[in-house]
């Protein structure tokens, strides 16, 4: 067999003790699958974990010792963009491939870091960093090679669609299912990344740029998380015949990209409305193979390593694409180009007249009323809440309606807007 593939592997919390561990219990069939073995030659972690069985690999709490002759690929698994992407860039300079879960360092510098790798004729493997186990780096690099990807959508925050999982089918607050999300390890102590859809922005980032072939700016993605959900919402979009779900959203749009993340009502009968829990789910959309959609598990340690390794096998093949910064930088139109249907909750004085001026209103904006559910807040008597789905509207036309709503007397608090997914025939139907 050819000589081994040396790794040098960074962090050993989660994802690195996993790839320690998947590196060791499937040393044959990796090496079989990549044509020669591939050798844990080091680890270099903040703090020793004796625990873990590094296989014979010499350890160290110094990251520089990863630039050693004896290492072909740094593994980088320490996560940020601080100590991480100085990392990466010392290994590139010292010629080493690199293979990454960050998306949070390539939603910052990737192009960067993309650009000093190919002046070295050398790869970078980033499946793990969105996704978690589902390969979609590798599909859209390569199995989707020979199409124009126009739409990408897709549920790729584990914990936000664990809490809208939780809410819709066990009928939690968002309180209380934020709370079971971080017992089960599912959730940050501080979960304001997650819920406040910024992992989610990051990785849409990473897939649009590589689906597009252009630079995205992360600040280009409107961004949106999912704490302003409550559990009657998921119960009224219920009832209108649709699931909320997070979603990210990405469309080559006239001269530019549209990019978004945000809480969508996703109708029942497509399939990603069935995406639950901690699962992933990503839709790419290519002329000519139509809509594909990729499920799995969108973190944990194993299913994370299980991607890790997927981009070892293929540096070891040979077959890693290096990767080429983007041909173009398309403006990004955030969410300024949507248009698509509403869910309105309107908190309403509970007096006659006030459903009349509502629609008085939506009327002069030329909105139509498709559904409406008129009933009490669990919390007030003296109010209901006006539920309304709308047809289609653009998105500066909601702007000044909800504004307008918002000053009627007969109106008593914050309306909630939560946009219906416009994926049309992109998607799957179950
Ligand atoms: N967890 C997931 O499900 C998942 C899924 C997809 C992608 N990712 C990505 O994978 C990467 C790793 O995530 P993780 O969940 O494994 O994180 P983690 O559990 O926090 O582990 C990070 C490891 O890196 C070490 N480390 C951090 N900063 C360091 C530094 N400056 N010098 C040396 N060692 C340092 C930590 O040391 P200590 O042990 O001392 O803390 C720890 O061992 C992140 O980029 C993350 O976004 C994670």
């Amino acid at each position: 067999m050819a000589s081994p593939l040396r790794v040098g592997l960074a962090g050993l919390g989660t994802v690195g003790a996993s790839v320690v561990k998947l590196l060791v219990a499937n040393r044959d069939a990796v090496a079989t699958r990549a044509g020669r073995p591939i050798h844990l030659a080091r680890v270099a972690s903040r703090t020793p974990k004796p625990d873990v069985d590094l296989g014979g690999a010499t350890f160290n709490t110094d990251l520089a010792s990863l630039g050693a002759a004896d290492v072909d690929v740094v593994v980088e698994l320490i996560g940020g963009d601080g100590a991480a992407r100085t990392l990466v860039e010392t290994a590139l300079q010292a010629g080493k491939h690199v293979v990454t879960a960050n998306k949070a360092l390539l939603a910052a510098c990737g192009d960067d870091l993309f650009a000093a790798a190919g002046r070295q004729g050398l790869s970078i493997g980033f499946e793990a960093s969105v996704a978690g186990g589902i390969p979609i780096v590798n599909a859209l690099r390569t199995g989707l090679a020979s199409n124009r990807i126009d739409a990408l959508a897709g549920i790729v925050n584990g914990t936000s669609n664990y809490i809208l999982t939780a809410m819709e089918e066990d009928g939690c607050s968002f309180g209380e299912a934020l709370a079971r999300a971080q017992q089960l390890g599912y959730a940050e102590a501080d979960p304001t990344f997650d819920v406040e859809g910024i992992d989610a922005a990051q990785k849409l980032a990473v897939l649009a740029a590589l689906a597009f072939d252009t630079r995205i700016a992360f600040d280009g993605v409107a961004t949106e998380g999912i704490a302003n959900v409550d559990i009657e919402d998921i119960r009224h979009a219920r009832e209108l015949g649709f699931s909320i779900k997070h979603l990210a959203i990405a469309r080559l749009r006239e001269g530019g990209v549209e990019a978004r993340v945000h809480p969508a009502l996703v109708p029942e009968s497509l399939l990603i409305a069935k995406v639950s829990g901690v699962m992933n789910a990503v839709m790419a959309h290519g002329d000519a193979v139509g809509p594909t959609l990729f499920i799995g598990p969108g973190a944990g340690g194993m299913p994370t390593a299980s991607a890790v390794v997927a981009d070892l096998v293929e540096l070891a093949r040979g077959t890693l694409a290096t990767p080429k910064q983007a041909s173009r930088q398309l403006a990004s139109s955030g969410v300024g180009s949507v248009i698509c249907p509403h869910y309105l909750k309107i908190p309403a004085i509970d007096k006659a007249g006030v459903f009349a001026e509502v629609a008085d209103v939506l009327s002069r904006h030329k909105i139509s009323i498709e559904a409406v559910i008129q009933r009490p807040p669990s919390s007030s008597a003296t109010s209901v809440h006006i539920v309304i789905l709308t047809n289609d509207i653009a998105e500066r036309e909601i702007e000044t309606t909800l504004a307008e709503l918002g000053g009627l007397a007969g109106v008593c608090g914050p309306i909630t807007r939560i946009r219906v997914a416009d994926l049309d025939a992109m998607m799957p139907s179950a």
